[in-house]
C-alpha cells in the first residue's frame, strides 16, 4: 500500500530488507540497538534513526563516523504522558526505559551541533499500546509540535515529526478506535505546519488478520468449573498470560446446548488460560476453537516453553490457502542442543 516499515530490533531490520522494503522506506526505533544494529542501519542507508538515550546519539555518530557517513536522526522523546492504557504496554512515562526525557534535549542539542556524522531531522514519539483516548494523542502532539520549535530555535532543522502507534483494537470490549476524530485531531495539529508526519500503527492495522485454530485435547470438571484443555497454550499465544488480555473464543461445531467454560492451554502454568466463564456449544475432545483476532503480538511472541512446537502458520486470500511456516518439530529443537562432551564425565 506505499507504506514504509517502523523495525524495533537489527532483526527487524533485517527481516524487512529481506522482504526487499526499501531503505529510505524504514524507521528504526528500539532502547537496545548494538552497534552492529547500528552498522547495517547506517551503512544500508535507511531513512531514519530514531535515538533513545544521549548514550546512543554519541554512538551513532562515531559509527557513522568510521564508516565514512551521515547517519540521519530522530529524536525519540520521554514526553511524560499517561497512555491511560495496560501498565505493560504503556512507554512513554518518565519512569519507563524508552525515549529521551525532555529535560534533556538542551544536551541533545549541543551534541547535535558538535557531531558532524549526524542529521537530526525528525522527532518521534510512542507512548503505548492500545491507545482509545483521543486526548492522550493531543497531549503527544502538542509536545512533539512544542520539542520540534525547540530544536529550530536552536538552529536544527527538524523536517519530519513521527506521531507513533498505539491506535487502539479491542472487539471484546466493543471498544473503538476513534478513526476519525484522530485525523481531524492530526488535521488540527499538523494540516498548515511545513512537516512531513508519520505514523507506526501495528496491533491497529493488523489484529483482525490472524485466527488461532487450536484443538481440544481434553475436557475436564475442577470444582464447580468445566475446562477445556487446548493443544496450544500460552506458549503459542501470549498475551491473555502477560497482559490478561481478552480475545474472543468461538466454537469451530454449531452445537445447540451453551455451557460455561474455562478454556486453558496446555503448559504448566495456571496463569495459561484464555478465557473464563466463556460460553460454547459443549465441547469434546478432538473438536476445535477458534480464538479470533490474534494477528498483532501473536506468532512473533510464540515460544518453545515446555518444549512445545510452534504451530504452523496458514494464508488464507480469498480461496487459496497456502502453509506459510511450517509446524516445528521437537527434533529441530532438540538438534539445536549442543552437549558438552566433558558433561560425559558426569554420567
Ligand atoms: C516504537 C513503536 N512504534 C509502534 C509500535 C506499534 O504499536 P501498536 O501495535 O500498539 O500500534 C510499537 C509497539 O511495540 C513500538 O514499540
Amino acid at each position: 500500500m506505499g507504506s514504509g516499515i517502523d523495525v524495533v530490533s537489527g532483526e527487524e531490520l533485517m527481516r524487512a530488507l529481506a522482504a526487499k522494503v526499501a531503505p529510505k522506506k524504514i524507521i528504526f526505533e528500539g532502547v537496545g540497538k548494538t552497534k552492529n544494529d547500528l552498522i547495517l542501519a547506517i551503512k544500508k542507508g535507511i531513512k531514519q534513526i530514531n535515538v533513545e538515550s544521549i548514550e546512543e546519539l554519541l554512538l551513532i555518530n562515531k559509527t557513522a563516523k568510521s564508516l565514512g557517513k551521515i547517519a540521519n536522526v530522530g529524536i525519540r522523546i520521554n514526553p511524560n504522558i499517561d497512555a491511560k492504557s495496560l501498565k505493560k504496554i504503556s512507554t512513554g512515562n518518565k519512569k519507563d526505559k524508552f525515549g529521551i526525557p525532555t529535560t534533556d534535549l538542551n544536551q541533545v542539542v549541543i551534541i547535535a551541533k558538535k557531531s558532524k556524522n549526524i542529521n537530526l531531522k525528525g522527532i518521534s514519539c510512542h507512548v503505548g499500546s492500545q491507545i482509545f483516548s483521543l486526548s492522550v494523542y493531543e497531549k503527544v502532539f502538542k509536545k512533539i509540535k512544542e520539542t520540534a520549535r525547540f530544536f529550530i530555535n536552536n538552529n536544527i532543522n527538524i523536517k519530519n515529526l513521527n506521531l507513533g502507534g498505539g491506535m487502539g483494537f479491542d472487539k471484546t470490549k466493543n471498544k473503538k478506535f476513534q478513526i476519525k476524530g484522530f485525523k481531524k485531531l492530526v488535521d488540527k495539529h499538523f494540516r498548515n505546519l511545513p512537516y512531513e508526519i508519520s505514523f507506526e500503527p501495528g496491533r491497529y492495522i493488523v489484529a483482525e488478520s490472524g485466527t488461532l485454530i487450536a484443538k481440544i485435547i481434553t475436557t475436564k470438571k475442577s470444582g464447580q468449573s468445566n475446562f477445556i484443555i487446548l493443544d496450544a497454550g500460552m506458549n503459542i499465544f501470549l498475551r491473555p498470560a502477560l497482559y490478561g488480555a481478552h480475545h474472543n473464543i468461538v466454537s469451530i461445531i454449531k452445537r445447540r446446548a451453551s455451557i460455561n467454560y474455562n478454556v486453558a492451554g496446555p503448559i504448566c502454568e495456571s496463569s495459561d488460560i484464555f478465557g473464563k466463564n466463556v460460553f460454547l456449544p459443549k465441547q469434546y475432545t478432538g473438536d476445535y476453537v477458534a480464538i479470533q483476532d490474534v494477528g498483532a503480538y501473536g506468532s512473533v511472541m510464540s515460544s518453545n516453553y515446555n518444549s512445545k512446537e510452534l504451530a504452523a502458520e496458514i494464508l488464507i486470500y480469498k480461496n487459496r490457502f497456502t502453509i506459510i511456516r511450517k509446524r516445528q518439530k521437537i527434533k529441530d529443537l532438540i538438534s539445536k542442543d549442543i552437549i558438552p562432551r566433558w558433561l560425559g564425565d558426569f554420567h
